[in-house]
């Protein structure tokens, strides 16, 4: 931890010193981010003052390290506050950009996790937070896990949803059925196979939970895939750096007008980056892509090479993890960066399972809730 503490000689800026390394703080953003019970909340922990209640000629005026803690003195306010070392150590920005595109906490995967698909049962689910604590942060780490002993029937999938947050209703209903039909709205209602896919790109926002629960699956085939396109992406970029930076400096755009009174559009790009290149989301779905008119003439044929090679990357088998489903048996991806498909079915049998849609926020809310309660 840090053991000396000098401030710039014009007082906008601290730096700290000490064994594990050196790091600095700005005083705006200390003083933004005092602890103090009149800059946040003590119940609710949201911030009290605005931006326009920090005088803009704001300096740092003292700063010293007292027991664990960093002691300033800001002017012209003379407001002392404090921070504790630690909580500086879990805040600190001063550091060298993260070399790995990846989110916090992300893991990427290929056909090797078939032999351990992160999977718990749903009444050890209800009744035991550690284990729906491990089973929310395998979501968070894979994108996808699967739920087993669910009593097959109409409507139990809102029991996963009920482990971490709320259904997202859409005009497909709060739940739909997946089945073969006559004259279907959407072709995932036939035994056609389905190319690996994140679901609803038409939409802004996508769901970004999808639950597909089993009722019956006796005919053959139909086998559930899930793809990690964020793997997919990396190796994009591996094989075509520029064609990774075309999907991702386009938009693409996608569509359903599948059924009467919906005209749903959208209009964002196949790789989703954050602004410093972090993979913020895939959307990949051949039935629902509309036609591009946002690439440039002169890039539009590299971009449609780069398109391709992203799909012949995730029709890679030795990207995809394979099951099928049981009665009583469902799985969760996380539709902003899992892809899943299905194989062809037909023949003598039954196939059908029942999805809905949810949302991330409620899902990590829980996930670090139950983190927060178990440290
Ligand atoms: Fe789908």
């Amino acid at each position: 931890m840090w053991t000396d503490v000098t401030v710039t000689k014009d007082g906008s800026a601290l730096h700290l010193k000490g064994p594990d390394g050196d790091t600095g703080f700005h005083a705006i953003w200390l003083r933004d981010n005092a602890l103090d019970a009149a800059t946040r909340d003590a119940g609710n922990a949201q911030r009290l003052i605005t931006l326009a209640d920090i005088p803009k000629d704001l300096t740092l005026s003292q700063a010293h390290i007292r027991e664990g803690q960093l002691h300033v003195i800001f002017a012209p306010e003379d407001k002392a506050c404090a921070w504790p070392l630690g909580w500086l150590a879990d805040h600190a920005y001063d550091r060298p950009t993260a070399a790995t595109p990846l989110p916090d906490r992300v893991q990427t995967w290929d056909a090797a996790l078939n032999n351990s698909v992160p999977t718990a049962d749903l009444t050890e689910l209800q009744s035991d937070n550690a284990t729906r604590r491990d089973w929310l942060a395998a979501i968070r780490r894979y994108g996808f896990a699967k739920v087993t002993g669910m009593t097959p029937r109409e409507g139990g999938l809102f029991d996963i949803v009920d482990l971490f947050g709320y259904v997202r209703e859409t005009n497909y209903g709060r739940l739909f059925e997946v089945r073969t039909e006559v004259n279907p709205v959407n072709l995932a209602y036939t035994g056609l196979g389905l190319q690996a896919h994140t679901d609803n790109p038409y939409r802004d926002p996508v769901p970004t939970l999808q639950v597909l629960a089993c009722l019956e699956n006796s005919a053959s085939g139909g086998e559930n895939m899930v793809v990690d396109g964020f793997a997919a992406a990396l190796r994009l970029r591996a094989q075509d750096p520029r064609g990774f930076d075309l999907l991702a400096g386009h938009p693409m755009r996608f569509a359903y007008t599948g059924g009467a009174g919906i005209a749903l559009h959208s209009r964002r790009p196949i790789i989703d980056l954050l602004p410093d290149g972090t993979l913020q989301g895939i959307r990949f779905n051949a039935r629902s892509a509309a036609p591009n008119t946002d690439v440039p003439f002169a890039d539009m044929a590299d971009w449609y090479a780069a398109y391709r090679r992203l799909s012949d990357i995730i029709d890679d088998t030795a990207m995809e993890v394979q099951f099928k489903l049981a009665p009583g048996e469902a799985f969760i991806v996380d539709n902003t960066r899992v892809l899943h498909a299905r194989k062809g079915y037909s023949g003598a049998g039954s196939r059908w399972l029942q999805g809905c849609y949810a949302d991330k926020d409620g899902l990590l809310s829980t996930l670090t809730a139950l983190e927060t309660a178990h440290a």
